[in-house]
């Protein structure tokens, strides 16, 4: 694929087919993505593949704490609810998601049942756990290496037919990622990623997200 065909084809991937991914083509992609530029080449990120036995384990651990209501527990700063224009775009693509789905405003079950399949990781074969080294922990620079990885493991993905999300919703409760993945102590976790085949039926995978417009968001100093 060309590069601008997988950046503007790209898009976030909520529903898998079952079929699993090979390690080998998961390891090539991680060696695409590693090609991420860090902070003086620091590379503070580490990955967590995870499939099989593992992955259900999590999946039932974070299901069972969200519907018990135990507080989410993510080992970074998340800073206050969104407000204003990003609370606005936020709204935006949970309302194309929930179109897309046929689930109505009023249908708590099915707006349940939504997030809970987050929580399950999208039922994807595959998750991908990013960590970042602990001695960084306090420095902004590190999580924003770790998001530039992330992009690239989505890109990467995608250019080889696979569909990916990066998530939260898989990191919320991060003892449950921690026991079943068997998380080193000097690991921070940082993000999840779901992994696998698109589903071309699943409604939402055919959303495409609105951007904000370059006018908006770019400011040029000194061109004229
Ligand atoms: C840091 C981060 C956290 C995200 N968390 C979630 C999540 O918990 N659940 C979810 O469904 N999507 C999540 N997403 C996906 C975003 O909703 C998605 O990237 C955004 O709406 C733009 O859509 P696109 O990826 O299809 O272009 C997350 C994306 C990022 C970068």
């Amino acid at each position: 694929m060309e590069f601008d065909e997988v950046i503007l084809g790209r898009r976030s991937i909520r529903g898998y087919k079952p079929d699993p991914v090979p390690r080998a083509l998961i390891e090539e992609i991680l060696q695409i993505a590693m090609r991420a530029p860090s902070s003086m080449n620091t590379q503070p990120w580490n990955f967590y593949v995870i499939t099989g036995e593992p992955l259900d384990r999590i999946r039932r651990g974070n299901t069972e704490r969200m519907i018990a209501g135990v507080p989410q527990s993510r080992e970074f700063r998340t800073g206050k609810p969104f407000a204003g224009p990003h609370r606005e775009r936020q709204i935006g693509v949970a309302k194309q998601l929930f179109s897309a789905m046929g689930i109505a405003r009023n249908d708590a079950d099915a707006r349940q049942d939504w997030v809970l399949r987050g929580f399950r990781q999208f039922d994807a074969p595959v998750c991908v756990i990013i960590t970042y080294d602990r001695d960084l922990d306090g420095s902004d620079d590190t999580p924003f290496d770790c998001g530039a990885v992330a992009t690239a493991l989505v890109n990467a993905a995608w250019s080889r037919g696979l569909g990916a999300v990066i998530n939260s919703q898989g990191i919320m409760q991060s003892p449950v990622v921690r026991e079943h993945a068997g998380i080193a102590d000097d690991q921070v976790i940082m993000k999840s990623i779901a992994l696998g085949w698109p589903d071309e039926t699943f409604p939402a995978n055919a959303v495409v997200s609105t951007r904000k417009s370059v006018d908006e968001a770019a400011v040029f100093v000194g061109f004229e």
